[in-house]
């Protein structure tokens, strides 16, 4: 796991601007608040978030539901250590590890939640990754995409400008180009749905949603 294995954060920008770019570019409560609505988390419910970065949406789910337990797993320690600090403050319990998408141990958790972490891997890397947080669920468990995904028009200009200069275009392109529903469906989900579609100042970020049978 070292540093040139994986895309940090903010790409080639510093870990510590990430949660300011974020807030500032992505009209962040927006789509956080969408997938804590199309999650509906109940009490009881372990959910793992997949490449949880700085924890932010891991902390907010934590505090719209107390009652469900968040593990946050992410390669990148300065990234963890962010989170951390950011649910103590919180005054939140979560589970933070270190490791990738395709390291998520097959385990029964009702729902897996990534945001904005597959436009940043490689092909194999999304598949995989997909694989391992199917095996992560347990029958009729959630899975819960929030990402930059097809670009058209406009939105793919601003992708371009923003996302693919920060990120590079080799693992980017194919979410622009709308890869994730069909590799989603490959690694053995069901019920393959876009729930919601929201533009901002760096493209176009969709909810999608899937159920392992
Ligand atoms: C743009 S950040 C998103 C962070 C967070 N989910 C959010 O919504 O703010 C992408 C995250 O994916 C992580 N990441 C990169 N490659 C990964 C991989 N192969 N598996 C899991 N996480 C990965 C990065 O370390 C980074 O924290």
């Amino acid at each position: 796991m070292n540093d040139s294995s994986y895309t940090p954060p903010l790409g080639t920008g510093a870990t510590a601007d990430y949660d300011r770019a974020i807030r500032r570019w992505t009209r962040e409560l927006r789509w956080r608040e969408a997938m804590l609505t199309v999650l509906a988390a109940k009490p009881g419910e372990t959910i793992l978030d997949v490449g949880c970065g700085t924890g932010t949406f891991a902390v907010m789910l934590k505090m719209a539901q107390p009652g469900v337990t968040v593990i946050g797993i992410d390669p990148d320690e300065e990234a963890l250590a962010i989170a951390e600090t950011k649910a103590r403050a919180a005054g939140v319990d979560i589970g933070w590890r270190r490791g990738f998408a395709r390291d998520v141990e097959a385990a029964s958790a009702h729902a897996v939640t990534s945001s904005l972490m597959f436009h940043q891997v490689p092909m194999a890397e999304k598949r995989a990754g997909l694989q391992a947080m199917r095996a992560a669920l347990r029958p009729s468990g959630r899975l819960l995409i929030a990402d930059y995904g097809r670009q058209t028009g406009l939105m793919r200009l601003l992708f371009r400008a923003t996302i693919q200069r920060l990120d590079g275009v080799a693992d980017t392109q194919p979410n622009a180009d709308g890869v994730l529903p069909a590799l989603i469906s490959e690694a053995g989900f069901d019920d393959v749905r876009e729930s919601v579609r929201i533009h901002t100042l760096t493209g176009t970020i969709a909810l999608l949603t899937a159920r392992r049978s």
